[in-house]
């Protein structure tokens, strides 16, 4: 037997031997041994039901025992008493096992809901991989075919599709960039940051959007602030966080007369943070939907995961910045991104 359980054993048998003394030793006209009850609540919390039954039983036969030892004092009274404390000795008992049960089961529900919660944010670990590397592989499907159609034109192209087969090597290596990343945030590792220009952050991610801005007559401009603070960031994650920003934009003003196609980026320092605002002169969101922008899987897409927004916070905030969101006159949306400005050292 352990320690601890001898303690427990000590305690209870005491605390038993104690009520038992004072029932059989004294010719009080009152229920003694419903102070068996104190007993079996104690035990409650150390053993198991089956122990805590077997105690009440011994309980109930002391109580027995004591009114036949006890000489003094009316028989009738005796008889009653023990009666009382039989049946107080047996309610507990059942009562605070029922208690315990109740809590038992509580605490496997909450286990569950734990377990549910951690298969939850796989679920959203897979779709944030799937909706981040997708673009990048899109993009490595178009460059690879018009490589092939370099290659097969009579005579081949060898400049274009060399320079086709260098952006299928910058999207391949991108890619596996935010894979990497993705899996440093799984092993519970923070964003590698370094010393980096936000503005020039903005002007790779522009460079990378190209693409899909001409595909949908999408204008960009910029007003970028001049000596700019540095800040502490990991590159790729910044890169994409403005790809989704800007992925959004784009989407949010297609279809939209050529006017409205314009996405505005700017940068700025106020209060110790840079930002960065991304405006477009899109459709916007109802105001009452602003506060769900940014939940896991909330998506008003027809082919939308709703990942890229909660992705996006998840990059700012772990690189201690935070992002918001504003209805801008006369329409669009517009997001912006706050990070701290890097700490002399
Ligand atoms: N610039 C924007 N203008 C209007 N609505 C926007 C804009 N950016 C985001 N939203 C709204 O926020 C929702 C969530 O955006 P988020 O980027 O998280 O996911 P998504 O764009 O719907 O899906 P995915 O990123 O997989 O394409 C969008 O469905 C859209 O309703
Ligand atoms: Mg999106």
């Amino acid at each position: 037997m352990r320690r601890g359980r001898i303690g427990k054993v000590a305690i209870v048998t005491v605390l038993t031997a104690i009520v038992f003394a004072i029932d059989t030793g004294t010719d009080l006209e009152i229920a003694t041994p419903v102070f068996y009850i104190m007993v079996i609540l104690i035990a409650v919390g150390m053993f198991s039901r089956r122990e805590v039954i077997r105690l009440a039983v011994v309980c109930m036969v002391l109580t027995v025992f004591s009114a036949t030892l006890t000489r003094t004092g009316s028989q009738e009274a005796g008889v009653i008493n023990s009666g009382i404390s039989i049946a107080a000795i047996a309610i507990t008992t059942w009562l605070a096992l029922r208690v315990v049960s109740a809590e038992s089961a509580a605490y496997e529900t909450r286990a569950q809901l734990i377990r549910i919660a951690r298969v939850n944010s796989l679920g959203e670990l897979a779709a944030s991989i799937a909706h981040e590397v997708n673009q990048p592989l899109s993009a490595i499907a178009t460059s690879g075919n018009a490589c092939l159609r370099w290659l097969g034109a009579d005579p081949p192209n060898l400049d274009r599709a060399r320079l086709a087969a260098t952006r299928i090597v910058e999207d391949a290596n991108r890619a596996s960039g935010i894979v990497g990343r993705i899996r440093q945030q799984v092993r519970g590792k923070g964003p590698r940051k370094t010393k980096t220009a936000l503005n020039a952050v903005v002007l790779d991610a522009l460079a990378l959007a190209q693409g899909e801005m001409a595909r949908h007559g999408t204008v960009v401009r910029t007003d970028l602030a001049p000596d700019l603070p540095m800040i502490l960031g990991d590159r790729i994650q910044l890169q994409q966080v403005l790809g989704n920003l800007i992925l959004n934009a784009i989407e949010a003003s297609a279809g939209l007369p050529p006017a409205r196609r314009v996405i505005t980026l700017s940068t700025g320092v106020a209060r110790g943070m840079v930002h960065l605002r991304v405006k477009d002169e899109g459709i916007g969101v109802p105001e009452q939907d602003l506060p769900l922008l940014f939940d896991a899987f909330w998506t008003t897409k027809d082919g939308g995961t709703g990942m890229g927004l909660a992705i996006c916070r998840t990059i700012v905030e772990a690189h201690g910045g935070a992002m918001n969101v504003a209805l801008p006159e006369p329409c669009g949306l517009e997001v912006t991104v706050s990070l701290p400005v890097r700490a002399k050292s």
